[in-house]
C-alpha cells in the first residue's frame, strides 16, 4: 500500500508511521528526518534547508520533491511506503500524483492545545534520532536514549515561537491537502487524541475500511 500521513506538527505522524511501518513491513519516509540528517552531515541540501527548518518555514518545493523522487526509486519502496510529512503543499501533491499512485491518506486530527503539550514534552536522541515524550513515552533512564545511549535533547524547532510559526504554515499551506485528498476519495480522518496503542488501532481500522 502507498500511504500518506497528513497532520499538523506534533499530531503524531512520525510516531504512528513508525509503528505501522514495523507492523506491515513497508518503509516510513520522513522528509523531516531526511532533511535533519542532511543538516547533521553538512551536505549542500542540508545547508540550503537550515534557515527554513530553524525558522519553522517550509523548505522549497523543488528540494523536497527531488528528495522524494530519489527515495521512492529505491528498491525497498517496491511493495509500498508510508510518507510522513510529504506532501505539504498542493504543488508537492501534484508532483507526487505524477510519480506514483497513492492508495490512502490518513489525516491525524489533534486539537492545538494537545499539540502544544506534546511538542513541549518531545525529546529526541542527538545521536540516532529516536523520539520520546517526557509525559507519554519516557525513556527508561531520564535524558538517555534507550536505543543507543545517546543524550536526549529538544528539537530546535520545538521552541514555542517556532511551533507557532509551524502551525501557521500548516494552516496556510498544508491544510488545503485535506480537501485535495477528500475529493480523490482517499482521505480517512483519525482523531489522534487517544494513547498511542488506541490511535494505532484506529489507524489500522481506517485503512481497512
Ligand atoms: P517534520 O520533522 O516533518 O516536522 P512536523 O511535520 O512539524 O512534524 P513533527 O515531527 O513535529 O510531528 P509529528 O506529527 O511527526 O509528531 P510526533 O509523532 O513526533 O518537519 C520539520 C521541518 O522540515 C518542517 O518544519 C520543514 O521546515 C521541513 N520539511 C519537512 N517536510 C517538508 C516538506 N514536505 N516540504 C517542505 N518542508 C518540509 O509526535 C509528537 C509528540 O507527541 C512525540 O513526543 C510523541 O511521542 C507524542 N505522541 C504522538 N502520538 C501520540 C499519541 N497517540 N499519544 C500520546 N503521545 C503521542
Amino acid at each position: 500500500m502507498n500511504l500518506i500521513f497528513l497532520g499538523a506538527p506534533g499530531a503524531g505522524k512520525g510516531t504512528h508511521a513508525e509503528i505501522l511501518s514495523k507492523d506491515v513491513g513497508i518503509p516510513q519516509i520522513s522528509t523531516g528526518n531526511i532533511i535533519r540528517e542532511a543538516l547533521k552531515s553538512g551536505t549542500e541540501m542540508g545547508l540550503k534547508a537550515k534557515s527554513y527548518i530553524e525558522a519553522g518555514k517550509l523548505v522549497p518545493d523543488d528540494v523536497v520533491i527531488g528528495i522524494i523522487r530519489d527515495r521512492l526509486a529505491q528498491d525497498d519502496c517496491a511493495n509500498g511506503f508510508i510518507l510522513d510529512g510529504f506532501p505539504r503543499t498542493i504543488p508537492q501533491a501534484e508532483a507526487l500524483d505524477k510519480m506514483v499512485r497513492i492508495d490512502r491518506v490518513i489525516n491525524l486530527d489533534v486539537p492545538e492545545s494537545l499539540i502544544l503539550r506534546r511538542l513541549s514534552g518531545r525529546r529526541v536522541c542527538s545521536n540516532c534520532g529516536a523520539s520520546y515524550n517526557v509525559d507519554t513515552r519516557p525513556p527508561k533512564k531520564e535524558g538517555i536514549c534507550d536505543v543507543c545511549g545517546g543524550t536526549l535533547v529538544q528539537r530546535k524547532d520545538d521552541n514555542p515561537e517556532t511551533v507557532r510559526e509551524r502551525l501557521k504554515v500548516y494552516h496556510e499551506q498544508t491544510e488545503p491537502l485535506v480537501d485535495y485528498y477528500e475529493k480523490q476519495g482517499k482521505l480517512r480522518t483519525v482523531h489522534g487524541t487517544d494513547d498511542t496503542d488506541s490511535t494505532a488501532r484506529d489507524i489500522k481500522n481506517a485503512l481497512e475500511a
